[in-house]
């Protein structure tokens, strides 16, 4: 059984239509990053951060899986491999590419999160600031988004997980946040061996044992393939 931890970044979903981060304006969707993705612009602007927000869900939902996120769950389904999605990316492509285990670590546009209660629950289409919390009535509703400044999810879990694999690959991601522009060097230090997938060289790329450079709809199903044999 080899075991396989796979890093997707915005890249993954390009295809499917969701842009990506780091365009050369340092614009995300038209708004600074730092006005919709930092704890600071929530407290600024409640509102603009939901209305951003909102329309990403709303994007995302709109959108379909393309065949990198098939591929990935047809490996998934191979009884040789055991496969873990770490993704960066907040929306469900994955989970509706066929994925089962997917670890978020940036958060999902798909739930809400109390910042007064810390109470999760299922996002609704449209969210806004005066929402209730459902267990402490607080209204303190966020979206359970990791943001600039925040620690991601499950980190202790994720670390685990790449010290005990045979292959870490990374596909669609530009290698500029951390942790998870780390998760290379980790698995380089834990000698497990690397291949990075990507449509050009991200930042880390002189640490990966491989890399293929191309889209991610080619690349991943030609990968997976050969995988399969
Ligand atoms: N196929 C493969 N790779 C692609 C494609 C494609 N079709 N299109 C773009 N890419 C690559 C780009 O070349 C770039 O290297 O995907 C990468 C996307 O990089 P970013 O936009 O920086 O996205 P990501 O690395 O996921 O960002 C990490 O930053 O803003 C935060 O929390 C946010 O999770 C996000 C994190």
């Amino acid at each position: 059984m080899a075991k396989i931890v796979i890093l997707t970044g915005a890249g993954i979903s390009a295809e499917s239509g969701i842009r990506t981060f780091r365009a050369s304006d340092g614009l995300w969707e038209e708004h600074r990053i730092e006005d919709v993705a930092t704890p600071e612009g929530f407290v600024q602007d409640p509102e603009l951060v939901h209305r951003f927000y909102n329309a990403r869900r709303a994007a995302a939902t709109a959108a379909q899986p393309n065949p990198a996120h098939i591929a990935l769950a047809e490996l998934e389904a191979d009884p040789g491999h055991e496969v873990l999605i770490v993704t960066q990316n907040v929306d469900d492509l994955h989970e509706r590419g066929g994925s089962q285990n997917v670890l978020h670590m940036h958060g999902t546009l798909f739930g809400a999160l109390c910042h007064s209660c810390e109470h999760r629950w299922p996002a609704p289409e449209v969210m806004s600031p005066t929402d209730s919390c459902p267990s402490c009535s607080a209204q303190a509703t966020r979206p359970d988004i990791v943001w600039f400044g925040e620690m991601p999810y499950r980190m202790e879990e994720i670390w685990h997980a790449l010290r005990a694999a045979d292959l870490f690959v990374s596909i669609g991601t530009s290698g500029n946040v951390y942790p998870a522009a780390g998760f290379v060097a980790d698995a380089m230090h834990a000698g497990v061996p690397t291949l990075e997938l990507n449509l050009e060289p991200s930042a880390g790329r002189s640490m990966f044992d491989e890399a293929r450079h191309g889209p991610a709809s080619v690349l991943v199903p030609q990968w997976v393939r050969e995988r399969l044999g």
